[in-house]
């Protein structure tokens, strides 16, 4: 019998893909200047527009950016975002993403939305936490890729997660998930101060902060009512600020019904994340904020001890990009059915 031939290679080049428009809202911000990073190289996108808040009448300049995207930051303009984007990027205050998000959507457009203000779906809630989100508009869906990714590709405003809730649900979620939560759950982290944005306060003032650690928000931070919803139960959760520019540490306590081994953590961790492309389980080995600076990763290890049933989780991420602007362009290649890790390795 005669062997066919294999097949040639078809040497047609393909047809280069139209490329998605994108644009930001906020591209001056410390998440909104990563983001013009990201999507300024991304092979799938092109950045149409990025723009200030308008207030000032020079927009800060952005020497970082230089021959990497070497456009003009213009002010913010609703009917540019519209026209000239298939999908808009917002990197603002949750006051202002409430309103320019909600009325994105109204004219057909599709929303990454970086700030809180599509976060909590009870209205009670909202309304304490995020007052100016008076309704949640149709299509709205809370983003953690790893969890939500066929919610995400079909949304038409995805509200990314917050910085302090992914590190705290990528650790947390999969454990709830395999029923080895029980009792409390104590989340204490530490925030490098650009978590707060690039507006300067007597708390992240250089000299306040440098030399210092301090917890603030006990009992008032609005990522607990985040954690909470996402969790499905109460946590006590104390952030800290450090004096670090960027990264977020959680260390996480947790309480499982006795009997619990280290196996049954670790299948449960393995289990979520084996095919999770920016989650890394280092076990025993404790991650670094050093180990994920400037990258989407979040890295989460852990000790068990076994007799008492306790387990301590360090749950790690760049605040910028895995708790921000990387989170964001993850959820956009969902959003466009493309590999996760497009425009992010
Ligand atoms: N920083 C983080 O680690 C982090 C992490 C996760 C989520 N987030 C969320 O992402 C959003 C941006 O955070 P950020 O830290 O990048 O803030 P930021 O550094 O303070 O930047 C805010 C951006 O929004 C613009 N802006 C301010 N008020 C505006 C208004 N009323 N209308 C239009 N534009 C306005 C600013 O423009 P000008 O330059 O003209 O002032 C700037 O581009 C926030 O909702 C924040 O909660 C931040």
């Amino acid at each position: 019998m005669a062997i066919a031939a294999p097949r040639p290679v078809d040497q047609t080049p393909a047809a280069p893909a139209a490329r998605t428009r994108v644009a930001i809202a906020g591209a001056t911000g410390y998440a909104g200047q990563e983001l013009v990073r990201l999507l300024a190289r991304h092979p799938a996108v092109t950045l149409t527009a990025a723009m200030s808040s308008g207030a000032t009448s020079a927009p800060r300049p952005m020497p970082a950016l230089a021959r990497i995207w070497d456009g003009e930051v213009i002010p913010l303009s609703l009917d540019k975002l519209a026209t000239d984007a298939d999908v808009v990027f917002l990197a603002l205050p949750e006051a202002a993403s409430a309103e320019i998000g909600t009325a994105l959507l109204q004219r057909g457009v599709r929303v990454i939305d970086l700030s809180g203000a599509f976060r909590i779906r009870n209205e009670a809630n909202r309304q304490r936490w995020y007052p100016a989100t008076t309704t949640l508009p149709a299509g709205v869906v809370y983003g953690l890729p790893e969890r939500d990714a066929d919610a995400i590709r079909d949304a038409r405003l995805v509200s990314c997660p917050g910085c302090y809730p992914t590190a705290a649900l990528l650790a947390l979620l999969p454990l709830a998930d395999a029923g080895l939560l029980e009792g409390s759950v104590v989340v204490d982290a530490k925030s490098g101060v650009s978590g707060a944005g690039k507006t300067p306060s007597e708390r992240t003032h250089f000299s306040e902060n440098h030399g210092s650690v301090a917890a603030y928000g006990i009992f008032s931070h609005r990522h607990t009512a985040e954690i909470e919803q996402e969790l499905e139960r109460p946590v006590t959760f104390v952030p800290h600020l450090v004096p670090l520019d960027r990264g977020i540490l959680e260390t996480i306590y947790v309480t499982m019904p006795r009997g619990t081994t280290e196996p049954q953590v670790a299948k449960a961790l393995e289990g979520a994340y084996m095919s999770a492309p920016f989650v890394r389980l280092t076990g025993a080995a404790l991650p670094e904020i050093k180990h994920v600076a400037y990258t989407n990763f979040c890295d989460i290890g852990w000790k068990v001890d076994e007799p008492t049933g306790r387990l301590v989780l360090v749950s790690v991420l760049d605040n910028l990009l895995k708790g921000a602007a990387g989170q964001g362009v993850q959820n956009l290649n969902l959003v466009l059915g493309l590999d996760e890790r497009t425009g992010l390795l």
